[in-house]
This record gives C-alpha cells, structure tokens and sequence, in this order.
C-alpha cells in the first residue's frame, strides 16, 4: 500500500479498530452527542493515553472547571494532576465572557506553540456561540480555529453539543464540513433501561466503519462493544 499515515491511538477501546488504527496525526475531530453521552470523558480518556504515551497535552474547557474535570478523571483512574505537576499536561478554563474578541485566537496560538502541544482537547465548543453575536462569526471563529489547529500540527478532539432527539451533527451545521472527522455519540431510553452508541460519520484518508456501535461506560472509561 502506497499510503503511510501516522495514526494517533484515541485510548477509547475499540473505536481504533474501526478507524485504521486511529485518528489522522494532526487532524480535528468533532465528537458530537447530546448531554451526558461521554464527550467530556472522552476527552479525559484521549487526553490520558497521550500522557501515558509521554505527548504534550492541552486541555481546554469552556464549561467544568479544570478541578472538576480532574476529580471526574480521577474517578475512572486517571490522575491528570500528575501530569500538570510534571509539566506535560496544560489545563486551561476559558470564560468565554472573560476575553475580547479577536485576543482569543492569539492566546491560542500562542499556547499551543509555546507547549508544543501534540495532543488537545476543547471541551465544548457549543459555548462559542455565546461569544459572539451572529452565527455567522461563530462559523468564521470555528473556521479559525481549525486552521489555527492544522498549522500548529496538534491532533484535536473538539466537542459539540447537539439538543436531544436532533438529527442534526452539530447545532450550526457547519462544524461538521470544517473538521476531518466526526464522531457521534448516543443515548437511545428505552423502556426501563437505556442504550449508548458510537458511530463514526466521517473520517477523512480513512476508510472507516459506519455502523452504529455498542458503547459503554464503566469505572474506566468509554469502551466500544460489538
Ligand atoms: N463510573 C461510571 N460508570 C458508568 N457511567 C458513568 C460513570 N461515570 C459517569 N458515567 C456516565 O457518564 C455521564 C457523563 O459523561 P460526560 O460528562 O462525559 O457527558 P457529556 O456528554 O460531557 O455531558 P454534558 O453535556 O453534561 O457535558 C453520566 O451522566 C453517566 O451516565
Ligand atoms: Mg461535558
């Protein structure tokens, strides 16, 4: 075979399998679901295999509070705060009320050159709507970013929230066209119990699995089933 791709692995048990061995080095990927689907744990649980792997990490969250996110990572064994301590992990809490506009995509940069980040997690991008006025500067900040992200050479992972019960991606139906993957997450109530699933919708240079997948949470984290 004449393509020589270098896979990141995502750490979520068998979703690589699915995917070629992982996601595209320095590509975005969009992880997509309603509320409480696992996006935030998927970030934690990507964010710490690359730790493990010995990466620059950064994590990014508009919304929980970075000593949240390191409690509820502890929870499924992953002690984040090592890595902050030994410098290989970076936190970042963004207020999105808390910066001026335009600032904002500097700071970005500026941070992930100056760590040399390697991996990144943006935990959720939903928020940025708040930011600004229109959508249409949402679309263009998105915009901005991922190509803040492609030039920096960091492989991304960037949530978004969609309302329960949409058909939709991604709330602006645009977010899906601007990264190189897409990943949904599910909950499915039925009866007394319920179902999660994970299914790739897109995946750029792969050829990926497209069915609706099993998924599960337990005390370590996402895992795909059959
Ligand atoms: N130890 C555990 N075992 C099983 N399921 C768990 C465990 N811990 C958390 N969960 C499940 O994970 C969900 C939370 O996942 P997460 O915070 O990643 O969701 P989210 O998609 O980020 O939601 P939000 O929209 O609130 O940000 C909980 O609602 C619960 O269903
Ligand atoms: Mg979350």
């Amino acid at each position: 075979m004449s393509r020589n791709i270098e896979r990141i692995e995502t750490g979520i048990p068998g979703l690589d399998e699915l995917i070629e061995g992982g996601f595209v080095k320095d590509n975005a990927i969009l992880v997509t679901g309603s509320t409480g689907t696992g996006k935030t744990i998927f970030c934690s649980q990507f964010i710490w295999e690359g730790l493990v792997k010995g990466e620059n990490c950064m994590f990014i969250t508009f919304e929980e509070r970075p000593d949240k996110i390191k409690q509820e990572a502890l929870d499924f064994g992953w002690d984040l705060q090592k890595y902050e301590d030994n410098g290989q992990l970076k936190i970042r809490h963004k207020d999105p009320f808390d910066t001026a506009e335009g600032d904002e995509l500097f700071w970005f940069r500026n941070e992930l050159e100056k760590y040399n980040v390697d991996r990144l997690a943006m935990d959720s991008t939903s928020i940025l709507s708040l930011y600004y006025d229109d959508q249409y500067k949402v679309r263009e900040n998105l915009f901005k970013m991922v190509r803040t992200i492609e030039e920096a050479g960091v492989t991304a992972l960037l949530t978004t929230e969609v309302e329960e019960g949409q058909d939709n991606l991604t709330r602006f139906g645009v977010e899906e066209f601007l990264v190189d993957g897409v990943i949904k997450l599910d909950i499915l109530y039925m009866g007394s119990g319920s179902s999660r699933s994970l299914s790739v919708r897109k995946m750029r240079r792969t050829n990926h699995d497209t069915k609706s997948h099993g998924m599960m949470i337990t005390d370590q984290g996402l895992k795909v089933s059959e």
